[in-house]
């Protein structure tokens, strides 16, 4: 029974019971910060008092109670990571090097390697293995201040083994200290066997996979790799179709390499948000303008593999709700640091610390459902609470990239 009392805040980001669920337009722009404040916890991280220090009554029971300090030090809810492929049996760091010498991501994902070479390898690869190695993962982002995650599967691309990692993400989700939301990717790439029959492998995922996933409550979201190469439109939409008999809610990669009317499409499937979104059209921008969905970016991949960041400030100015997140794995994006995701937003898509903080928190929550629970610091709230080391301003943290600005989370017992 950890209780903590956190006095002298410098500031006191985003705490308040009257924050929005999700933000767009000119409210990305706005951050609501408490200055020298002081925030009470219990059992780790439930919220129970926070205002500025003018407003401490103080404290009747100084048991079991740890006081810290935060002079010059800022306190804020912790990132919400909306797109993970965490689960993994092996790093590709040797693809790294060929891109290094020339071949692109594309040409050695037709050559065998990419997605294929992760399907490959983790077909080898137990249970135990997979559970242990994504665990290390998981604390090892929680460390630099993630405080929920979605974690799809993708890389089996067999019955069993995309089974396999949603098993691994269920005993996760019972097993880790922070929200844990797990995707259906079984449609990230065609295995070898089913090259030039599309058909089979879209019957295996809607006739074998869906359901086993759904009678052992696998999953939340289904998820489809839409790209030129990978799955057409129409594919994706099938599948999202027999996800959602399934009550799987779609969350889809569309638009990393091209733009084939994959958003219309996915909005037509009400789809929670539609990921990646590097090539963007005007009809693309349309879609997005009319519905719900959630945009999200993930600028470490277009960073790691040098393609365009995605024109975000466009659909901020077209009111179109944006979230940033990891895009964690270990082809595209082996960087799960969102403090790094943060820098790049700011230094690649010209957000500003506050757009971009918008995007990692309230409104990646909400691209996950969390948006009740997490991306904020309200009364209750037991969701991941982030302490800084001592820096000059809130705008220090992204603009110091590399720094390690974090001096401890706190997360829930
Ligand atoms: O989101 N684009 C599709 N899937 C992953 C990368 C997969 C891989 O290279 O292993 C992504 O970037
Ligand atoms: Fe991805």
């Amino acid at each position: 029974m950890k209780n903590v009392f956190i006095k002298n805040i410098k500031g006191l980001v985003q705490a308040g019971e009257d924050l929005p669920s999700i933000v767009k337009g000119e409210a990305c722009e706005r951050i609501s910060i408490i200055e020298n404040a002081f925030l009470a916890l219990e059992n780790g991280s439930e919220v129970v008092a926070y205002g500025p220090m003018s407003e401490w009554e103080g404290i009747d029971d100084w048991r079991d109670l740890e006081v810290i300090d935060a002079d010059g030090c800022f306190v804020m809810p912790a990132f919400c990571d909306s797109h993970t492929h965490t689960v993994f049996a092996k790093t590709r760091e040797e693809e790294f090097v060929d891109r290094i010498r020339g071949l692109s991501y594309e040409e050695i994902a037709l050559k065998g390697g990419g997605i294929l070479n992760s399907a490959s390898k983790l077909q080898l690869a137990t249970e135990d293995e997979l559970y242990d190695s994504a665990k290390k993962r998981i604390e090892q982002m929680m460390a630099v201040g993630t405080g929920a995650i979605e974690i799809k599967s993708g890389y089996g691309l067999s019955v069993d083994s995309e089974l396999k990692i949603l098993r691994v993400v269920k005993r996760l989700k019972s097993s880790m200290p922070i929200a844990i939301k797990s995707t259906f990717l079984g449609a990230h790439a065609f295995p070898v066997e089913f090259k030039e029959n599309h058909e089979g492998y879209i019957d295996l995922i809607i006739n074998e996979m869906l359901p086993k996933i759904a009678e052992e409550g696998l999953a939340d979201y289904v998820d489809v790799f839409c790209e030129r190469n990978y799955f057409s439109v129409d594919e994706m939409t099938r599948i999202l179709i027999a996800g959602k008999k399934h009550g799987l809610i779609p969350k889809v990669h569309v638009n990393q390499f091209s733009s084939i009317g994959g958003i219309q499409a996915a909005i037509d499937q009400e789809a929670l948000s539609v990921d990646h979104l590097e090539e963007l059209s005007d009809e693309d921008v349309n879609a997005l303008k009319k519905g719900n969905c959630i945009a999200t970016f993930l600028p470490g991949c277009s960073h790691f593999l040098s393609i365009p960041f995605g024109d975000v400030k466009r659909l901020i100015k077209e009111n179109v709700p944006f979230a940033l997140a990891s895009d964690y794995n270990p082809g595209s994006t082996p960087c799960f640091n969102l403090l790094q995701i943060w820098s790049l937003a700011c230094i690649k898509m010209n957000l500003t610390p506050q757009q971009a903080f918008n995007g990692l928190t309230i409104n990646g929550a909400a691209a996950m459902g969390l948006s009740d629970s997490h991306g904020k610091i309200t009364i209750g709230s037991n969701s991941p609470i982030i302490l800084t080391h001592e820096i000059p301003s809130f705008e220090y943290i992204p603009y110091s990239f590399g720094e390690n600005v974090i001096q401890r989370v706190f997360i829930k017992e």
